[in-house]
Order: C-alpha cells, then sequence, then structure tokens
C-alpha cells in the first residue's frame, strides 16, 4: 500500500487540479488537509470544466471517497453553494462520497467581513487575500473561540460560543466603525445550515485509520504553495496555514509515516497572485505573453497573476522544506514559441550572492535574479506522452530544470487534459 501527498511547490496555481484528478484514478480517498475556499482548483474533463475550491479534486470521480480534514477552515454557505453548483453539472454529491472532519473550524460572514475590512484599510501594506475570510478564521482557531462543525449539532451550547466569538469580533468592529454582528441573526443562519452539513460529519482520523487497515490508497490534497505557507514562505504575504507536507498528518488526522511518496507540482514558469516578494517577475512583454499563453487569471477572484521566469532557486528551498520526493512539471506548452528562456539560478542582495530567499521582508524585495539562459523551441509540446514527443530543446530544458532543483521529474503535464501526461515514475508505485 502507498500513499501520496501533493504540495505546491511554488505560490500556488502550479496546476495541482489536474494532477491530482489524474491521480485519483489511482487513490481510494482524497483528502485536503489545509487552506479553505481559496483554492482554485480547475479542472477538465472531456472538455468540461470543473471549477473547485473547497472540495477535493477526487470528487468528480466515481467511485473516490472525498474527505476534508480537521486542518481546513470551512464555510458551510461556501461548501453547500459548492456542492449545488456541481450537482447542476451533473457531479453526484452525497454522504457516500464526501465526508466533513466534525472538527474542522467553520469560517463565518463575519470572517469574510473582517478580510475584507482589513484589506481596504491596510493601503499600501494590503496582502492581497482573496477575501475569503481565511485568515480572520484561522486566527479564531488558534484564539480557541471557533464554532466548529461538531458545535452545530447542540444548537444550545451554541449561544455561548456565539458570545465568547461576538466578545472579540464585536469589539472589532466599532473599531471599524461598522455594525456589531447581531447574536440571533448568526445563531439562526448557523441553525438553518446544520442541517445541511451535519450529514457529512464524521471523524475523519478514524475513517482514514479504518481506510489505511483496509489498504486503501490515500491522496493528500494540498492546496496554496510552499511559498505561501505561513512559516516558511514569503511572509507576511502568505496564507494562514502551512501548506507544507507536514500538515498533510496534522490536518488529516494521520501519522506522518502514513503520508508516502511526496509530489511537488511545479510549473515551467512562475506566477503569483496578491501582493509580495517575486524576483523573477517579467513587468514588460514577455511576462504578458506567459500570462495569455498561459491563460494566468485567478479560479477564485479572476484577478490577473504576475508572471515571471522559472526560479530554480526558490523551487529548491521548496522541494526541500516539502521533502519532496519527485516533481510533476506543468503548463511546459505555454514556453512553446519563446526563442530563449531564463532560469533564476540565485539572487544578489546588498552586494551579497544567496542560493536561496533569505526569509527578510526587506531582504526579499531587495533579491535581484541571477540568470541561466537557455534556448527556446519552436514546435509545441502540446499533448506529449512521451519524451520522444518533445522538442529536443523542451527535453534539455526540463532536465536542466531537474539538476538544478535537485530533484528527479516524475511526471511532466503538457495540456490540461486528463490525460495529456509524460508519466516517468508513478508516485503510488510501491
Ligand atoms: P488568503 O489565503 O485569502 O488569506 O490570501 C493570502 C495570499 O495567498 C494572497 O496572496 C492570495 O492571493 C494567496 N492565495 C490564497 N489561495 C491561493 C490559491 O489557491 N492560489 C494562489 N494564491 C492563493
Amino acid at each position: 500500500m502507498a500513499n501520496c501527498a501533493v504540495i505546491g511547490a511554488q505560490w500556488g496555481d502550479e496546476g495541482k487540479g489536474k494532477i491530482v484528478d489524474w491521480l485519483s484514478a489511482r487513490a481510494d480517498v482524497v483528502v485536503r488537509f489545509q487552506g479553505g475556499h481559496n483554492a482554485g482548483h480547475t479542472l477538465v474533463i472531456d472538455g468540461e470544466v470543473f471549477k473547485l475550491s473547497l472540495l477535493p479534486s477526487g470528487i468528480v470521480r466515481e467511485g473516490k471517497l472525498s474527505v476534508i480534514g480537521n486542518g481546513v477552515v470551512i464555510d458551510p454557505f461556501a461548501f453547500k453553494s459548492e456542492i449545488e453548483r456541481l450537482g447542476a453539472q451533473g457531479v453526484r454529491i452525497t454522504t457516500v462520497n464526501l465526508a466533513v472532519a466534525e472538527n474542522a473550524a467553520l469560517i463565518l460572514p463575519l470572517h469574510q467581513e473582517l478580510d475584507g475590512l482589513r484589506e481596504g484599510a491596510a493601503g499600501d501594506s494590503k496582502i492581497g487575500t482573496t477575501k475569503r475570510g481565511i485568515g480572520p478564521a484561522y486566527e479564531d482557531k488558534a484564539g480557541r473561540r471557533a464554532i466548529r462543525v461538531c458545535d452545530l449539532r447542540d444548537t444550545d451550547s451554541l449561544g455561548p460560543k456565539i458570545d465568547r466569538l461576538l466578545t472579540h469580533h464585536n469589539a472589532l468592529r466599532v473599531g471599524f466603525g461598522v455594525e456589531p454582528v447581531d447574536k440571533d441573526e448568526l445563531l439562526g443562519q448557523l441553525k438553518e445550515i446544520a442541517g445541511f452539513i451535519l450529514p457529512f460529519a464524521v471523524p475523519v482520523w478514524r475513517l482514514l485509520d479504518d481506510a489505511r487497515r483496509a489498504g486503501k490508497r490515500i491522496l493528500f490534497e494540498g492546496a496554496q504553495g510552499v511559498l505561501l505557507d505561513v512559516d516558511h514562505g514569503t511572509y507576511p504575504y502568505v496564507t494562514s496555514s502551512n501548506t507544507v507536507t507536514g500538515q498533510a498528518a496534522g490536518g488529516a488526522g494521520v501519522a506522518p509515516s502514513q503520508i508516502g511518496y511526496v509530489l511537488g507540482i511545479v510549473k515551467a514558469y512562475t506566477t503569483r497572485v496578491g501582493e509580495g516578494p517575486f524576483p523573477t517577475e517579467l513587468l514588460d512583454e514577455t511576462g504578458q505573453r506567459l500570462g495569455e499563453r498561459g491563460h494566468e487569471f485567478g479560479t477564485v477572484t479572476g484577478r490577473q497573476r504576475r508572471c515571471g521566469w522559472f526560479d530554480a532557486a526558490l523551487v529548491r528551498q521548496s522541494l526541500k522544506i516539502a521533502g519532496v520526493d519527485g516533481i510533476a512539471l506543468t503548463k511546459l506548452d505555454v514556453l512553446d514559441g519563446f526563442e530563449e528562456l531564463k532560469i533564476c539560478t540565485g539572487y544578489k542582495i546588498g552586494g551579497e550572492v544567496y542560493d536561496y530567499l533569505p526569509a527578510g521582508m526587506d531582504a526579499q524585495a531587495a533579491a535581484e535574479p541571477i540568470y541561466e539562459t537557455l534556448p527556446g523551441w519552436s514546435d509545441s509540446t502540446v499533448g506529449a506522452r512521451s519524451w520522444a514527443d518533445l522538442p529536443a530543446e523542451a527535453a534539455k530544458y526540463v532536465r536542466r530544470v531537474e539538476e538544478m532543483i535537485e530533484c528527479p521529474v516524475a511526471l511532466v503535464s503538457t495540456s490540461p487534459e486528463r490525460e495529456d501526461v509524460i508519466l516517468v515514475r508513478d508516485p503510488f508505485a510501491d
């Protein structure tokens, strides 16, 4: 029995959705373990596009169990609307194919509002969040005042829990000059949504233990990427959860030894949404060309993504932190037709050369990339399913990336379609 974890190795949007979907054909259970409906995973299946934010990517596959772990923050209203939206596309979601951790913390409307209020008041120092309430919900979880899924079972005890939460939030709201939250209104909303989410609520740790003992294969699906990790990312321009592999254990309720093969998802160039440092960002025509060719618009917010050359120094750093065994290189076809390509090998910061990005915000902002230039290719890589299908220079680019990041390529994805993959090593192979 082998399990597998999928981790984004850049700033998210590496194309994890397609790879998780592809891998889920080999898995029995797909588990999300962090983040919330800030994630945006796009799956293209037989030409039909499925957009997922909160639900695990395995949900569109028949016969798979999808699980939302305790490390995820769940907006129950967004949960309902995503299930209804997918239902309208013919994806049947019931308690047979979806389970939710009863100990997961909820995102409430007041979290989303606070996220927006803070971003609005921050001026130039805004984070550029997805405004889904992710940060405020994780703060309440760590502050021990969150409402959790299991709390919805006992509406009598919900009142005092809401009081505790509102003592904190209404003070903040006064500071922002907005109306306090009305307790009865919030209680009413929660009572109404409880009936929808509660049937899915189970002790996920136990369900996963049963799955393990039955020899089932588990796929752990990360959201965002290592550079958005609250500890290891480009802080403070990060999300509010740990996105690294270790979180798969804590955020699902399994032992670290259960995680298995760690697959890092790496885009063949770099993108970022939101604010924060981005040493290889291209603010010229080349950046625009990458964005257009790669359709680089956010799945969740529709924001245009910032684009730049591949940063091997940052990816190497991410892969080491996340303990990645092999990578899936995605969107190689976006580089088709460039005369030459650059790869960042390190940085100059204040006259010193670094082969990694130091943690300080000022140092990160000052980092100037050091590049190696490689020849491009004019033929198409779209739909390639073997090395022989790749132009020679494209294969060389992949090999050079592999050397620089000090990690082998397990898969190369060559189009959004599910089956357009060059497989070097099956992550689920025993
Ligand atoms: P938050 O997660 O909404 O608090 O946003 C914090 C930062 O993470 C912002 O820069 C967002 O753009 C970024 N972010 C959050 N989720 C994703 C994602 O799924 N893909 C890419 N960036 C994300």
